[in-house]
């Protein structure tokens, strides 16, 4: 007959993870060097530089033309009684904004006929869709371009 003890039998020895566990230093530093502090705001106006494109005459009401502004084409609209400038790159397929034509307000890229708000940018049928636009100005007979520096 056996006894109490042998029908539980040898308890084994459980594992478990080290009790307690080890320490973390708080706070961790994850670089070996101070990371320098930007200032809060931060700017988000970056520097401008106004550039002078065309002759307002250049771009007669209702036309649009492209001019290549250091590295970046732009497409110029004068409408609606005024001047926008747009990336001249249409996103579709990479066909000249500035070669468009231009109806009141929008330009129709004249590759496939995506089409825009010269004044915003805007696709008119895909609201995702916004063409980056660039500021202008009128001094006199010119027209200037606002570029980021
Ligand atoms: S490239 Fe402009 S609509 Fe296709």
């Amino acid at each position: 007959m056996r006894d109490a003890g042998s029908l539980i039998g040898n308890p084994r020895p459980v594992s478990r993870a080290p009790y307690p566990a080890p320490r973390i230093p708080y706070p961790v530093s994850r670089t070996p060097y101070p990371v320098p502090r930007i200032p809060y705001p931060v700017s988000r106006t970056p520097m401008s530089t106004w550039i002078r494109i065309a002759a307002a005459a250049d771009c007669p009401p209702g036309e649009a033309r492209e001019f290549l502004v250091e590295d970046r084409i732009i497409a110029l609209f004068h409408a609606g009684g005024g001047f926008y400038a747009l990336d001249g790159i249409c996103p579709h397929q990479g066909g000249p904004l500035g070669r468009g034509s231009v109806q009141g307000c929008v330009v129709t890229c004249p590759w496939h006929g995506w089409q825009f708000d010269v004044t915003t940018g805007q696709h008119q049928a895909n609201r995702v869709l916004k063409q980056p636009s660039y500021p202008v100005k009128v001094e006199g007979p010119d027209v200037f371009v606002a570029v980021d520096g």
